[in-house]
């Protein structure tokens, strides 16, 4: 650990290292949110399409089964494959795209991301075989792997600390409203006798790339990025566009000046030793030590793993063919809506809380919550279900069940992932975080149809036990490693975590800085590093 006095934070308080939040701050955060409207739709419309009628008749490659009753089933492994190679392809791009946004930008890399994306979508369109649908997917799947580890970066670095969880979560937001989105749309063409009925939901996912990609040329790069680069008056002017000040006032003199003075404070404590050692500095330390690099990549993946266990997108991917297994319901299709709209209105509870309540409360309210609809919904399904009640009780508690993910883990999972990295290692770790989402997404998606499926497990309602399980581990989880990151810049952050455990770390509270610790010192016309990058 690098020397020097720790400075009393004095005249250089918290309030004052960051400007007012500004409504064009809002407006940028929120334009960069539009990301997640890729992740939610892509991974929504899929469900839909493998329940239309036309695409089981004339999609080539199906191999449906031929019994007469059975005509209009799928293959689990089919299934299996069509959903999850998705998730494959992000899961190889989020990865990716933690070298990427540190090499050429995090904006760069999310405008590549449309581009990659598009590609893949364009050959899903044009697709009436199974091969290439699966080929556009996993291309897609590549280019929403970028957009999602990096979105999740950008968004981290460039929001004021006092709203960044709202920030995050507005990206929550917009992947519930693509959830909706894909959903709605294959409601409203699953009837068509013709191609249109599948394509029509594909090819509208060219708009959101399209947007997404040509708004960002118009917003700045992360100020950290070249920090990270060593480009002192371009982190300058990309700071003073997002937090809406002159390039030379105090507020981004100060904030400056501790990103950088952190980066060095970091790079110290963080050889710097090639490629491969720079992958390897992400598994650094000991697992005991709260702060040590491996401590925030195994919280960062397991977070996400645990985010996945929750069975979210059991209900998200798999809700129709489920909700038709109930007998008694007549239209699946519309539950499946049902459920996707109880995602979008209650996230935004989730705006406030996260700022008012803190990380580790939301986690770990939403958890319990969680885990008693669960049980319920299990426990429901092995009495006769086939009362009308009885359903109507499953359904009622499967939807406070999607209320409490989508207020507490569905937002809080990224914001603490965008949070507990520092800056030498944060682009990989939110990348391996965010691929880890995605492998235990697919890893869900392929194991869940034969769990449920009435040719195989034939679990139904019963795999809510499997579920109820899973969040009771999430509960646990939580209480013992999450910390509290609310309020705190990321700077401030990576202090409290060297400082705190989890559990006393809600009361920590800034009590120096890294420029102060680094002998940086702030002047109008930029910093004077005592320590300069070639030192380090
Ligand atoms: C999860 C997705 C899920 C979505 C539902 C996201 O945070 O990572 O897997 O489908 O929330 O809203």
């Amino acid at each position: 650990m690098p020397g020097g006095a720790i400075v009393s934070m004095g005249g250089v308080d918290a309030a004052r290292m960051e400007a007012p939040v500004t409504f064009k701050t809002y407006l940028m955060c929120a334009f960069a949110a539009f990301g997640g409207i890729f992740f939610g739709y892509d991974s929504g419309y899929i469900g839909g399409v493998l329940g239309m009628d036309y695409f089981i008749e004339t999609f080539e490659g199906l191999d449906k089964a031929t019994t007469a009753a059975a005509d209009f089933v799928i293959p689990s492994w089919k299934k299996s494959l069509i959903v999850s190679i998705l998730s494959a392809g992000t899961f190889f791009g989020a990865l990716l795209a933690g070298d990427l946004a540190d090499w050429f930008g995090r904006r760069t890399t999310i405008i590549a991301g449309c581009g990659v994306f598009l590609i893949g979508v364009a050959l899903q369109t044009a697709s009436s075989a199974v091969g290439l649908l699966v080929a556009g997917r996993l291309i897609a799947g590549f280019g929403v792997g970028f957009v999602s580890a990096v979105i999740i970066l950008y968004m981290s670095e460039i929001a004021p600390r006092k709203v960044r969880g709202a920030i995050v979560s507005g990206y929550q937001f917009c992947i519930t409203i693509g959830l909706m989105l894909a959903t709605c749309v294959d409601y409203a063409t699953e009837h068509r006798a013709d191609s249109g009925s599948y394509r029509i939901p594909v090819a509208l996912q060219m708009l959101w790339a399209l947007i997404l990609g040509v708004g960002l040329f118009f917003l700045p790069e992360s100020p950290r990025y070249f920090v990270r680069k060593g480009k002192k008056e371009e982190a300058r002017q990309a700071l003073a566009r997002v937090r809406g000040q002159p390039a030379d006032s105090e507020f981004i003199n100060l904030e400056l000046t501790e990103i950088e003075a952190n980066h060095l404070y970091e790079l110290q404590a963080t050889p710097q030793e090639g490629y491969f050692g720079s992958w390897f500095n992400c598994f650094r330390g000991s697992i005991w030590e709260p702060n040590s690099n491996l401590r925030r990549t195994i919280l960062g993946t397991s977070l996400q793993m645990m985010q996945q266990w929750t069975g979210v997108n059991f209900v998200f991917y798999f809700g129709t063919t489920f909700f038709t297994q109930l007998h008694t319901i007549q239209n699946p299709f519309l539950l499946s809506i049902i459920t996707t709209i109880v995602n979008v209105l209650s996230t935004p509870i989730s705006f406030y809380a996260i700022e008012k309540v803190g990380r580790r409360p939301l986690l770990l309210w939403g958890a319990l919550g969680m885990v008693i609809c669960q049980f319920i919904v299990a426990i429901l399904g092995v009495t006769d279900y086939d009362d009308n009640k009885a359903v109507a009780a499953m359904i009622a508690f499967i939807c406070i069940y999607i209320f409490f993910f989508a207020s507490t883990w569905g937002p809080g999972a990224w914001v603490v992932i965008g949070e507990i990295f520092p800056l030498p290692i944060r682009s990989r770790g939110v990348a391996l975080s965010t691929a880890s989402n995605w492998l235990w997404n697919c890893i869900i998606a392929v194991i869940t149809p034969y769990m449920v499926d009435t040719d195989e497990g034939n679990l139904g309602p019963k795999v809510f036990f499997i579920w109820g399980a899973l969040c009771t581990c999430a509960f646990i989880y939580t209480y013992f490693l999450i910390p509290e990151t609310k309020g705190l810049t990321l700077e401030q952050v990576d202090k409290m975590m060297e400082e705190t455990t989890p559990r006393t770390s809600a009361g920590w509270k800034p009590h120096s800085t890294f420029a102060g610790e680094m002998g940086l010192s702030v002047d109008k016309a930029g910093l004077a590093p005592a320590v300069s990058h070639q030192e380090v």
